[in-house]
């Protein structure tokens, strides 16, 4: 029998990101490259719903196409299978599971960040799988050690957890907050094209290798000026500091997204960054109703940022929620 705890459900809240700054290193023996970035979370989120069930299952709906994402090992299944193992014996015994048993639970994901956009949508989904783990199993975990699990999950899944401003330095996960002295207005733009990580990455190495791209000869870092400009938070002091080094060799491997860039900078006269490895499209607006107006104008959405990181929104979430 599902005891009272069946009825528990919850609703956990977790942001989309973008990255004001990414300093891209040379690439390492293990094919990963140290960064120097400035993530920001914005109020674009990612609504992950969990009730207590007999088994794991997890399935995705949103205002954007989840088509793709069917399978059995989504960074949420291992999320949900990661933060399990830390059950100890006691609260597997309260929990009635036999030796080896997976807890069940019972995950919806209504997306909102654009899927392979840049913007740390799956890594979203995995920072508020975590909360809401923890907290349907009752398990007590402190932020800390959800931030623990969090880094085995993805580079950008503790940054989910933490939201805010922050500096993100090794694979962006070693993670220190930054003072912002203000909101900052943003107009995402979406393309209707994916562009592969992994692929952006390799193209920045052939660049530099070509002499086409700067290369970073030191540690990439991020400079003085651009945390002093962050704790000032005007408009143009975000503007000054806005550069990701991926950005020429997303353009270089997806000339459109030049194109668009151009296009979206003419059309609203604001300037704009690729987010990440793209291809999604960040323009920086003055204030709220510039972004709003500008949003409106090239099929955008507009957000602000720093927002809050994964966090229980509530502890009643409609039983429709669940509904297939
Ligand atoms: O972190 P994520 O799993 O999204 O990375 C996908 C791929 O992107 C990696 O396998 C690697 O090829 C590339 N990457 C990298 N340096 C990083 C992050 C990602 O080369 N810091």
């Amino acid at each position: 029998m599902l005891s009272d705890a069946a009825l528990r459900t919850v609703h956990v809240r977790a942001p989309g990101k973008i990255n004001l700054v990414l300093h891209v290193g040379a690439v390492q023996p293990d094919g990963y490259h140290p960064l120097a970035t400035v993530f920001q979370a914005v109020s674009l989120y990612e609504d992950v719903y969990a009730r207590s069930a007999r088994e794991l299952s997890v399935s995705f709906r949103g205002s954007v196409d989840t088509s793709e994402l069917t399978g059995e090992d989504t960074l949420v299944h291992r999320a949900a299978k990661l933060i399990a193992a830390q059950l100890t014996p006691e609260q597997r015994d309260e929990m009635e599971l036999l030796p080896g048993a997976m807890p069940g639970i019972r995950i919806v994901v209504n997306k909102h960040v654009p899927i392979a956009g840049g913007m740390g949508g799956g890594s979203a989904d995995a920072a508020a799988t975590l909360v809401a783990c923890n907290d349907i199993w009752n398990m007590g975990l402190d932020r800390a050690t959800l931030g623990d699990l969090a880094a085995a999950l993805g580079a950008d899944v503790p940054f989910s957890l933490q939201g805010g401003t922050a500096m993100g330095l090794g694979r962006g996960d070693l993670l220190t907050p930054m003072l912002t002295g203000g909101e900052a207005h943003w107009v995402l733009v979406p393309s209707d094209f994916g562009l592969s990580t992994p692929a952006v990455y390799g193209e920045l190495d052939i660049m530099r290798a070509a002499g086409t791209a700067p290369g970073r000869l030191d540690a990439p870092h991020i400079p003085a000026e651009t945390v002093a400009a962050i704790r000032e938070g005007s408009y143009p002091a975000y503007a000054s500091v806005l550069d990701n080094d991926l950005q020429a060799a997303a353009f270089s491997l997806e000339p459109r997204l030049r194109e668009r860039m151009r296009h979206l900078e003419t059309r609203t006269g604001l300037g704009g960054i690729v987010s990440g490895s793209g291809p999604t499209i960040v323009l920086l607006a003055p204030d709220e109703e510039s972004a709003q107006q500008a949003a409106a104008e090239v099929g955008g959405i507009a957000v602000t940022g720093g927002v809050h990181g994964a966090r229980i929104e509530s502890r009643d979430a409609l039983a429709e929620e669940f509904l297939d």
